[in-house]
Parts: structure tokens; C-alpha cells; sequence
């Protein structure tokens, strides 16, 4: 499997890549930058690890022509987010640079198949936009969406409680941003309840969401940008595709009514195999979380509403 990455010579690119070189499924990753030196710094550094990782092609190229053949198109190229600015007030920043990356794929040959997965800001909004593109169709797009958020959270709670990190499972949906929503009501911690755990309070628990949704602006102010574990989730969601391995992945996507949700991508479970979305899974929620839900899914309506 062929997996480029827009953007590979940046922060989030290259660690996606080496994610990925850890990780050792795909068969080739191809770097584009339009700093063509960076990724090509990026690849070779990388092409040095294989002996101890994984027979792997790596390439690079400040064109799109080295992204032919490509099964999945990571997009992660993009302006970064100031430390105190939304993901959503960066949209305008971005969103022109983000539809000249779309104008480039569109001359592209891609596989039968491929799909794009974007991991650029505002995450969900340019999902959208990417859906809209017609370069793939449209249930062959994914946003990494909570993933991340997702990710942070299991990691900050297992961390807080001293429980292993790979015990809890606690879900964040919706937007990728100040709107998300914890949806404590399905979290458990191997099994058990996650308000059941003894030790646990709720007001804990709300303090390492509310710093988890902090995160993203903690990371940039204190080293300029995250990227480890942004990594470690672009890879979760394309083993998922590279495996047709049907995971179920908090992935943002278009919604055709889930919990009322339409016509805008946020975060919802999702079962993602080898062209993307199979099917999205309505989560038990409850009242607070359904409606956290709903002014996630009006607040990205308003924000998609305004872009020219
Ligand atoms: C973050 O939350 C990059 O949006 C990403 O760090």
C-alpha cells in the first residue's frame, strides 16, 4: 500500500511518516512538500531506519506527480494555529491554501479505491470541503477528527488514575475543537464503569477533559506544535484502511443523519476499512451529550455557512 503525505515535510507529516515506519504495514510512503528539501531531509532520514524497522519505500518530492499510485492521501500541510487562536478562526488562513492542495490532487492519479484522510485545521471543515471535491468519493474521505482528542484523553486519564493507558476507553466526539464533547456515559476502564472505578471522582474527571481539551494550545505554546500523538492517530486510522480491518474509530465524516446529524462532518463513531467509512455507529449518548452534540455539529454549520 501507497500512502502520501501533503505536508510531509512539516512537523505532523514527518511524524505521521515515522508512525507509520514504526508501524511497519504500508509498503511505500511518499513525502510532498512545498519545501522540497524538507521532505526530501524527511525521507532520507527516515530511509535510514529501515534495516531496523520495516522494507519500506520512502520518496519525496516538492510535485504532486510523486503522489500517482497513492491508496491514501494524508493531508497535513497547513498554516499552524497561533496558541491563542480557535482551530476555527484559523479556517480563513487555511482554507485557501487547503482548496489549492485539492485543485492539485484533482490531476493526480490516484488508485481505484484511495482515500484521502485529512488532519489539517479546522480538521472538520475542510473534511467537508474535501468531501465536496468529487477527487474520491465521498465516503472514501475521512477527517482524523477526535481521534486525536480521543487519544489525549484515554492517555491523560490513564495517566491522572495511574490505570494503564490501555484499559480506558472513553470517547470524545464531535468537533475537533472547543466544541467536543465527552461522552463519559460509554466510558469504561477495562470494562467497569468509569465513574465505578473507586478513587475516580467526576470532578477529576472533568478537569483532565477540560485540560485534554486544552491540549492542542498547551502543546503549541510550550513546544511550537504537536505531532507525536497526532502521529500515532493518522497511523491508527490508516492501518484501519491499509488492514480493511474495520475498526471503529471516532473519524470525522460527512453525516447523513446520525443522531440527526447532516450535511457537516464531526466526529461519530465509525467502522473504517480499505475505502474508508463502511458505516457510522450511533453512540448510546445522553441528553447533555446529545445536545453537546447538536451545538457542535451548528457550530461548524455557522463557521462552513461563511466560507466564500
Ligand atoms: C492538535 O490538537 C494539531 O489540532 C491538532 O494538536
Amino acid at each position: 500500500m501507497k500512502v502520501s503525505i501533503i505536508g510531509g515535510g512539516g512537523r505532523v507529516g514527518s511524524d505521521a511518516a515515522y508512525a507509520l515506519q514504526l508501524g511497519g504495514i504500508v509498503r511505500e510512503i511518499a513525502l510532498v512538500d512545498m519545501n522540497g528539501d524538507m521532505a526530501a531531509g524527511e525521507a532520507l532520514d527516515l530511509r535510514h531506519g529501515a534495516s531496523l524497522t520495516a522494507n519500506q519505500k520512502f520518496t519525496s518530492s516538492n510535485e504532486y506527480s510523486v503522489v500517482d499510485g497513492s491508496d491514501v492521501v494524508v493531508i497535513t500541510a497547513g498554516l499552524r494555529r497561533k496558541a491563542d487562536e480557535t482551530r476555527l478562526e484559523l479556517v480563513n488562513r487555511n482554507v485557501s491554501l487547503f482548496r489549492g492542495i485539492l485543485d492539485s490532487l484533482k490531476s493526480v492519479r490516484l488508485n481505484e479505491g484511495a482515500t484521502i484522510l485529512v488532519v489539517s485545521n479546522p480538521v472538520d471543515i475542510l473534511t467537508s470541503l474535501a468531501t465536496d471535491s468529487g477527487i474520491v468519493p465521498r465516503d472514501q474521505v475521512l477527517g482524523l477528527g477526535t481521534v486525536l482528542d480521543t487519544c489525549r484523553f484515554r492517555s491523560l486519564l490513564a495517566d491522572h488514575f495511574n490505570i494503564n493507558a490501555t484499559d480506558v476507553k472513553a470517547l470524545i466526539l464531535g468537533e475537533h475543537g472547543d466544541s467536543m464533547v465527552p461522552i463519559y456515559s460509554s466510558a469504561t476502564v477495562g470494562g467497569v464503569p468509569l465513574f465505578s472505578v473507586p478513587g475516580i471522582t467526576p470532578d477529576e474527571i472533568n478537569g483532565v477533559f477540560d485540560f485534554t481539551r486544552k491540549s492542542g494550545a498547551e502543546v503549541i505554546r510550550l513546544k511550537g506544535g504537536a505531532g507525536r500523538a497526532v502521529g500515532v492517530s493518522v497511523r491508527e486510522v490508516v492501518h484501519a484502511i491499509a488492514l480493511d480491518s474495520e475498526a471503529i474509530l471516532p473519524v470525522s465524516s460527512v453525516h447523513k443523519g446520525t443522531l440527526g446529524i447532516k450535511d457537516i462532518a464531526l466526529s461519530l463513531p465509525t467502522k473504517v476499512g480499505r475505502r474508508g467509512v463502511i458505516q457510522v455507529l450511533e453512540p448510546v449518548v445522553n441528553d447533555s451529550e446529545r445536545e453537546g452534540l447538536h451545538k457542535s455539529a451548528q457550530s461548524l454549520k455557522d463557521v462552513l455557512s461563511q466560507i466564500g
